[in-house]
Parts: structure tokens; C-alpha cells; sequence
């Protein structure tokens, strides 16, 4: 396939949004399921720093970029410092809702201070690997209103809305890292892009399994019935992880770029349907 690259017509538009101020969040608040809520509350105990992680991974590398993504960089950092700012809000809620994600925290602090450790061209890898997680998710959140069938509309507006920016600036570490690698051999490049992309997916995978089950723990489910709760939701029903899976797969083909699927028609249904007060129109 020739490799697409990111539309002409394509502008990163930060969308300063605030949700859920002021209000209490019921402890599960995915309708009234303690596994879906900890799935979702699992991811979002992580994008405070992981996202800062990201901000600091590409913008190591802006300099000398051409003026198109050195824009592009700008209107990244900008979309994912609100999410962090919004997610940190979001997880103080879940907090005040009796949840402690401080375990969960710990743990990717200390993911974070490995990776941290090695060249800042890796760490740039790692975040374009992450960013094309983070895009097929959201892509899969937004295709699919099951996902968020459960939410308030306060929450389902947060996440539709980090959602939609994360498909407009899926492509962002990733032509970053075609700039910053261009004079690299392909072998090498894919050579690297293989070992880090299967080694932040098994991360990924262990890490927000693993906060699940505390999360569960807290709320006194334990056990084999934990595990079986959580793999079902995320690997059958609705089975987010599984219906990646063929996105995640294509990131390894030959000529692979995250605009061969052009899916901005899902930023565009959403948009319309938020309100810019955040409350969405979705009954
Ligand atoms: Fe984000
Ligand atoms: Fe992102």
C-alpha cells in the first residue's frame, strides 16, 4: 500500500473544554459497573504523566522540523496538556468517589523512570507507538456508542472529547519520528519500530490489567472472579482490546501511516453532537 501521509486540509484545533466541574461522581460511575469503571478509570489514572511523558518525548525533536508539523507539534502539545488537566480533574472525582490510584500511579512513574533513562530518539518511539494505541482506541470509542452506553453525559462528553483529538493528532509522533529518523536505513527503522511497539503493547496491556484489578480490590472483588470480570469486559464484552486488534496489527505493514485510515468523518459526527458547554446532545 503507498503510504498515506497526513491530509493537507488537517488543522489541530485544541478544544479548551472543562467537564464535570463541581459535581460528585458516583463511585461507579459507568453505569453502575464496577468492571467497566475500572477499566476506564485505570486508563485515566494514567494520562495525567503519560501524557506529559508524550508533550516532552515530541517536543525534544521539534527543532528543525518543516513549519507544517512544527505546527502540528504546537497544536499536540497544546490538545494534550487540557486532557491532562481534565483527567486529573476526572481522577480527583474518582478519588473523592473512594477509589486510591495511587498504586496505579506508582507504577507508571516507574515505567516512566526507565524509559526515561534512554536516548530521547526511543522515547520518541515509545510515544509514537503509544499515540497510535491511543488513536485506535479512540477511534473504536467513538465508532462504537456501546463503549460509553453506561457513562453520564459529563463523563461520555470527557472522553468523546479526548477522543476526537487524539484521531486529529494521531499522525503527529509519528511524522515526527519520519523527520527525526529520515536519514536511517528501513530495516533499522522497522527494526526498532517492531521491538518498541510489542514492548510498550505487553506494558500496556500487563499495567492496565494490573490496575483494574486494584481498582476491584478496592471495591472488594477479588481473585479468579476478578480476573475473569475484567478479561471478559476487555477482551469479549464489548471487548475493546479485541476489536483493536486488527488497527494495532496494520501499524507493522509495509508502508503503514496513521491517515491511510482517514477517519475524520468520526471527529465530525462527534463534534456536532457535543455541545460546547460539554453536556452532550446524545439522548
Ligand atoms: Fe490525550
Ligand atoms: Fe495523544
Amino acid at each position: 500500500m503507498a503510504r498515506a501521509t497526513t491530509p493537507q486540509d488537517l488543522t489541530i484545533t485544541p478544544r479548551d473544554r472543562r467537564f464535570g466541574r463541581g459535581t460528585k461522581q458516583a463511585r461507579w460511575w459507568m453505569g453502575g459497573d464496577p468492571v467497566a469503571t475500572a477499566f476506564y478509570n485505570a486508563l485515566s489514572a494514567t494520562f495525567p504523566k503519560g501524557e506529559a511523558y508524550f508533550v516532552e518525548s515530541v517536543r525534544a525533536f521539534r527543532e528543525g522540523t518543516p513549519p507544517k508539523l512544527a505546527e502540528e507539534i504546537k497544536g499536540f502539545v497544546t490538545q494534550e496538556v487540557m486532557h491532562s488537566r481534565e483527567h486529573v480533574q476526572f481522577n480527583k472525582r474518582a478519588l473523592e468517589a473512594g477509589y486510591d490510584l495511587g498504586p496505579l500511579e506508582k507504577r507508571l512513574e516507574w515505567r516512566l523512570s526507565i524509559t526515561k533513562g534512554r536516548p530521547p530518539v526511543v522515547n520518541l518511539a515509545a510515544t509514537m507507538c503509544l499515540e497510535h494505541f491511543t488513536a485506535i482506541l479512540a477511534h473504536q470509542l467513538l465508532k462504537n456508542p456501546r463503549h460509553l452506553a453506561g457513562a453520564g453525559p459529563e463523563d461520555a462528553a470527557l472522553w468523546r472529547w479526548h477522543s476526537i483529538e487524539e484521531i486529529e493528532h494521531k499522525a503527529v509522533a509519528y511524522d515526527t519520528w519520519l523527520h527525526a529518523t529520515r536519514d536511517w536505513p528501513r530495516r533499522k527503522r522497522f527494526r526498532v519500530k517492531l521491538k518498541v511497539m510489542l514492548f510498550v503493547t505487553r506494558n500496556f496491556i500487563v499495567d492496565r490489567t494490573f490496575g483494574s484489578l486494584e481498582l476491584l480490590r478496592q471495591d472488594g472483588i477479588t481473585g479468579p472472579k476478578a480476573w475473569a470480570r475484567i478479561l471478559w469486559f476487555a477482551w469479549v464484552r464489548p471487548g475493546m482490546l479485541r476489536k483493536v486488534f486488527g488497527a494495532w496489527l496494520a501499524f507493522f505493514m509495509p508502508g503503514f501511516h496513521p491517515w491511510n485510515q482517514d477517519d475524520r468523518h468520526l471527529i465530525a459526527a462527534t463534534e456536532a453532537r457535543l455541545q460546547p458547554q460539554g453536556a452532550e446532545a446524545y439522548a
